[in-house]
């Protein structure tokens, strides 16, 4: 048995791994003692922190980090997006730790408010194209690592040309959200959401605790009616086990219908053999037209990891150089990859001096 102590007062992003004496400044968080080296499964590769929210393990935490970034982003005046609901789903401690970043003049966050606008934009393209081929189709959105992504209220974002009418007749009222457990969740838009169904999969620690706070937010009437789509559906599974599929079929999910499959900074923290079966089977279930939106590191940038101080780093196992020929290798058809190293949408991405920034790369594939 290891003992490891961790002071985690900061964003998760940048921990430290402390295996120095000295008493852990614990900033509301638990110290635990865990045996690391056999955890027993694959789910669970740095049990290390809690924050007391019940997400107990790195991977998860950075569910909440990545809402603080959007929470940041839509305070700016030039924002990307807007993150309403990002805030609650941070949640304080972490978004004050992200603000202290900040007011120090650092802004991680920054590469991942461009990651966030480019997936908006490729998912509302995704579903528009696939409404023109197919107009009568049920189209369903799976976003696996959904962590507390909120598209499902925020898209499409009212200056999309994608948005529908305020004129649009109301879908049916009985369509219900039957996972989330919030029966505002259930509540419709005014305008007929282009989507049928969202299905949102992640660790079910991360979804108990989006659940609560969803459920939260309902009490205050602060949640608003989903805009995206008739239906969310929450899946509490584990990636790196192929049960994800039974799961997700059981839950509602077509075969029939055409999909997007959007895979936002997951790919990164699944086994090798997870990523292939993720790839494959998805192919197998979904209908041709159906698209595939991925982002991803090279394998270098998860070697590099290894020896970072960031447990998040850490924490990465599957990074591809050539995703192109990967993902045509495993039943998808690319059709485009963007290199957003360097940034986009007139935002730099922040390097560090002399050191090769990790090759970031945005896919887009199609099933044919
Ligand atoms: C960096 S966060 C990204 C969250 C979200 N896509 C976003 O951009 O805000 C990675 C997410 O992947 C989830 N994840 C990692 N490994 C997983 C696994 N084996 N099964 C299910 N979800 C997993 C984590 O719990 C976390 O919510």
């Amino acid at each position: 048995m290891q003992d490891v102590s961790e002071r985690t007062g900061t964003a998760l992003e940048e921990s430290q791994v402390r295996a120095s004496a000295g008493p852990p400044e614990l900033n509301g968080f638990q110290r635990l003692t865990i045996d690391v080296s056999d955890t027993g499964t694959s789910m669970a590769p740095l049990e290390l922190v809690s924050l007391g929210d019940g997400l107990d393990n790195v991977v998860s935490s950075t569910s909440r980090s990545f809402a603080a970034y959007r929470a940041l982003e839509t305070e700016r005046p030039d924002a990307l997006f807007q993150d309403h609901l990002a805030e609650y789903l941070a949640g304080a401690a972490v978004l004050e730790k992200q603000r202290a970043q900040l007011a120090e003049g650092k802004n991680p966050g920054v590469r991942f408010a461009v990651r966030t606008k480019y997936f908006d934009d490729a998912l509302m393209s995704a579903v528009a194209e696939i409404k023109e081929a197919t107009p009568d189709a049920k189209i369903q959105v799976v976003i696996f690592g959904c962590g507390m992504d909120a598209r499902t209220w925020r898209l499409p974002e009212a200056s999309s040309p994608d948005a529908p009418s305020p004129d649009a007749p109301s879908p049916d009222a009985s369509s219900s959200d039957i996972s989330a457990g919030t029966n505002s969740s259930a509540q419709i838009a005014d305008a007929a959401p282009l989507v049928e169904t969202v299905f949102e999969g992640d660790r079910p620690d991360v979804i108990k605790l989006k659940r609560q706070l969803l459920g939260e937010l309902e009490g205050m009437g602060r949640l608003p009616p989903l805009r995206l789509a008739r239906r969310r559906v929450m899946l509490p599974i584990n990636l790196n086990d192929a049960t994800w599929q039974d799961v997700l079929v059981e839950e509602g999910y077509r075969v029939s219908e055409p999909t997007v499959w959007l895979f936002e900074g997951l790919v990164m923290y699944l086994d090798p053999p997870a990523v292939i079966d993720l790839l494959e089977s998805a192919a197998r279930l979904s209908a041709p037209g159906s698209v595939m939106l991925v982002s991803g590191i090279s394998d270098q940038a998860v070697t590099r990891g290894k020896q970072s101080a960031s447990l998040v780093r850490r924490s990465w196992t599957w990074g591809c150089r050539e995703p192109e020929a990967f993902f045509n290798a495993h039943g998808w058809h690319v059709r485009k990859v963007d290199d957003v190293t360097k940034g986009m949408f007139g935002r730099e991405l922040p390097t560090t001096p002399g050191r090769e920034p990790n090759l970031t790369w945005y896919l887009t594939a199609v099933k044919v």
